[in-house]
């Protein structure tokens, strides 16, 4: 029966056929052990030289790593290995053998590995960190189709820019100017306005200088937008959706968390609700701890840290100064300075992973922040006609994918997060 490594339970003391490749192996003069992976999982291949002809031992002996290989045997439980089986090898077909496979199992730096990225995404740690990044995609669709949400595509190539024009990647649309999209929320808020709660999953571009553990120029940012909820209401759908997404990965992701050494113990505590404090708080704690930051500077990475570090959950920051925040942000009746906005800080110093707003549904007042930014009246006007035609309180977030699976995972850098990470100084390969 041919079949993957991730159904081989269901063929528990029958012949099965595998395709695979060789991750490792080892032999003595009696017995050969392939460790045999096929994209699904991992089994050991167990092949034993009285019960195979000569040839069959000496082609496994001899398999360098990363070659091709149809593999038949016989499935057998086995408590040791962490997927329950190993297989009991009676024939080996060599469809590619492989030469000088460049990643071995001792260390290799990281530029080295970063080069060979489109063979390094095959390695134990990095296949484990992908399948997650799956799960948690999975988990996003999964959450927000059972809220009721839809799905809406935003554009990649705009003519305007969401999160102001310092980081913006240009390009020529023909005779006109383009930008590769930084957020897809303008977009959503009109979706919002047509399908009242919408969320998207896409790529978005930022040409950022930062050469930090938290920063890409290309990443995937899930964003939903709902019309009729204010920020406090979307906190708690920003609450569930990461419990929903965390507890999902726990649930489905045993063998990945355990590869990656993740402590899970930590990641079961992250249940709704999480604790929400003030900016004006933050700062703060912050101070009293020797912090140098004044009212109406942002956080940096240290900062958030510093905050995180007091809580065993994500903690919602609300409420930060205007000026330090994007310009469609809707200012807190009660306190005009402030943005009724919050940033979600994950635990473990992994920083920002969500941040969100109300948005301004007032038309006068959009009309002033445009001048205040010098928007142009031209290239936003469909955005100001949303203000328009029956503008209502509305909310929403952007959560970075990468952010998120470096937390859940346990990954100390994004650019292990993410199939093939775009750099600061690489676009390779
Ligand atoms: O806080 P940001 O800039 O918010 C927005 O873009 C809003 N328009 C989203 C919305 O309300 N619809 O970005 C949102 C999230 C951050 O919290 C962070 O997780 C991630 O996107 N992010 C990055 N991730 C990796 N590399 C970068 N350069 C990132 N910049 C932002
Ligand atoms: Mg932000």
């Amino acid at each position: 029966m041919k079949t993957t490594i991730q159904h081989i339970g269901n063929y528990k003391g029958e012949k099965v056929r595998i395709g695979g490749w060789i991750a490792n192996k080892r032999s003595s003069g009696k017995i050969a052990f392939l460790q045999l992976r096929d994209g699904t999982g991992y089994i050991q291949g167990v092949i034993v030289k009285s019960e195979v002809d000569e040839k069959l031992f000496q082609t496994a002996k001899n398999l360098p790593q990363e070659s091709a290989v149809y593999v038949e045997g016989t499935v057998q439980e086995d408590e040791r290995s962490p997927s329950g089986y190993e297989l009991q090898v009676s024939s080996l077909e060599v469809i590619h053998e492989s030469t000088d496979y460049p990643i071995t199992p001792k260390e290799h730096g990281t530029e080295f590995l970063m080069d060979h990225r489109h063979l390094w995404i095959r390695s134990k740690k990095q296949h484990a960190i992908l399948r997650i990044r799956n799960e948690i995609i999975n988990a996003t669709y999964e959450f927000f189709r059972k809220e009721g949400f839809i799905k809406v595509d935003p554009p990649i190539l705009t003519g305007s820019s969401a999160e102001g024009t310092t980081n913006l990647f240009h390009t020529k649309y023909f005779d006109e100017d383009a930008y590769l999209s930084q957020s897809g929320q303008l977009y959503m808020e009109a979706a919002a306005m047509a399908f009242n709660r919408v969320f998207s999953f896409g790529p978005t571009f930022r040409a950022e200088k930062s050469k930090t553990r938290r920063h890409l120029i290309e990443f995937w940012m899930i964003e939903p937008e709902m019309a009729f909820v204010d920020h406090n209401e979307s906190l708690v759908i920003q609450e569930q959706y990461v419990t929903h997404v965390v507890q999902s990965v726990l649930e489905k992701c045993q063998l990945e968390l355990k590869a990656l050494g993740r402590n899970t113990s930590i990641l079961e505590k992250i249940q709704a609700p999480f604790p929400r404090i003030t900016y004006d708080k933050a700062v703060e704690m912050l101070q009293k701890e020797g912090h140098e930051i004044t009212w109406g500077e942002d956080f940096g990475a240290p900062h958030e840290t510093a905050i995180a570090e007091k809580f065993d959950k994500p903690v919602f920051i609300t409420h930060y100064p205007l000026e330090i925040k994007a310009f469609y942000m809707k200012p807190d009746p009660d306190r005009e300075n402030v943005a009724l906005c919050a940033d979600l800080i994950a635990p473990e110093g992994y920083g920002e992973i969500i941040g969100g707003s109300q948005r301004i549904d007032d038309l006068e007042l959009m009309k002033q922040r445009y001048k205040e930014h010098n928007l142009s009246e031209e290239a936003y006007r469909w955005y100001l006609e949303l203000r328009q035609y029956g503008s209502v309180p509305h909310s929403g977030f952007g959560l970075g994918l990468e952010r998120t699976v470096a937390w859940i995972a346990g990954v100390e850098h994004v650019r292990e997060t993410i199939p093939f990470p775009r750099l600061l100084n690489r676009l390779y390969p």
